[in-house]
């Protein structure tokens, strides 16, 4: 099992990637904390994947808010005692809403919840691993958003903050054998665009035009299995890197 014993920390597991990630990390026998608002999906997952070599424990939080990024922290430690990787995954679509339209509301929910919320959960993860003194490891999932301009702008600029917080921290910690990598998947096949706000029509058209040359969408399986290499000590040479999952659309 290549996550034997490791204690991690899933966000946004109660749905699409986050969810799929509980699923591959509890066959590989990880310790997972899975966190998300909806408790009663998390409960329903720890209980389907009980009979897996790992372990699961649902957590009933909101990711925009620091209290609760920090305890859910707290709740890995305390369960597990310790904390070996943290993924930064939960996050939300914005309206695919361009700059001389978009709501105070919209530029405030996508940073809290996709860049703010995501670095208290760092600080506090990176606080446990100095003290545990033998390393760590952050994996956020930030998009191609941040440099293909695949949703809004409040969106796209969110994903761009946890993408460079993500390099900046992998450098800060280097030394100290910190990870922090991040994945930015292109199109992928989950709830999002169930939960989307309405779509914007000026922004949604502008955006539209690169879908006309997407190759097939991925699957969370398929994001899982590089979360899995990143979490995993077949992917310790590598820090402070952004791996595009896309299928090649950014590369057209
Ligand atoms: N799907 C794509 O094409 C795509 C592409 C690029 C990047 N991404 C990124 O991939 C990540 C996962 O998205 P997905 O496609 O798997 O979406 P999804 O199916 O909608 O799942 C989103 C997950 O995040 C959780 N979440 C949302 N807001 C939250 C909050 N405030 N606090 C705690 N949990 C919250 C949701 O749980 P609750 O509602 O239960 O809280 C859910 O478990 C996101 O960061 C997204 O931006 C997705």
């Amino acid at each position: 099992m290549r996550l034997e014993g490791k204690v991690v920390i899933v966000t946004g597991a109660s749905a699409g990637m986050g969810q799929a990630i509980v699923e591959r990390f509890a066959a590989e026998g990880a310790k997972i904390v899975a966190v998300a608002r909806r408790k009663e999906r998390l409960d329903a997952l720890a209980e389907r994947l009980k009979d897996e070599p790992g372990e699961v424990l649902a957590f009933a939080g909101d990711c925009g808010k620091r209290e609760d990024n920090e305890a859910m922290i707290d709740f890995a430690v305390e369960k597990f005692g310790r904390l070996d990787v943290l993924i930064n995954n939960a996050g939300i679509m914005d309206d695919n809403t361009a700059v001389g339209d978009v709501s105070d509301e919209m530029i405030a929910r996508q940073m809290q919840v996709n860049a703010i919320g995501p670095m208290y959960a760092m600080r506090k993860a990176v606080q446990v691993f100095l003290e545990q003194g033998d390393g760590g490891n952050i994996i956020n999932t930030c998009s191609v958003g941040a440099f293909h301009n695949t949703a809004g702008v409040a969106y796209c600029a969110a994903k761009a903050a946890i993408t460079a917080a993500t390099k900046n921290t992998a450098f800060m910690y280097m030394e100290e054998e910190i990870r922090c990598n991040g994945i930015a998947p292109g199109g992928v096949v989950t709830d999002i665009p169930l939960v989307m706000p309405k779509a914007n029509e000026f922004g949604f058209a502008r955006t539209s035009s690169l879908l006309t040359h997407s190759p097939e969408l991925g699957m969370p399986e398929d994001i899982a299995n590089v979360v899995l290499f990143l979490a995993s000590d077949e992917s310790s040479f590598i820090n402070g890197v952004i791996l595009t999952c896309d299928g090649g659309w950014t590369n057209l």
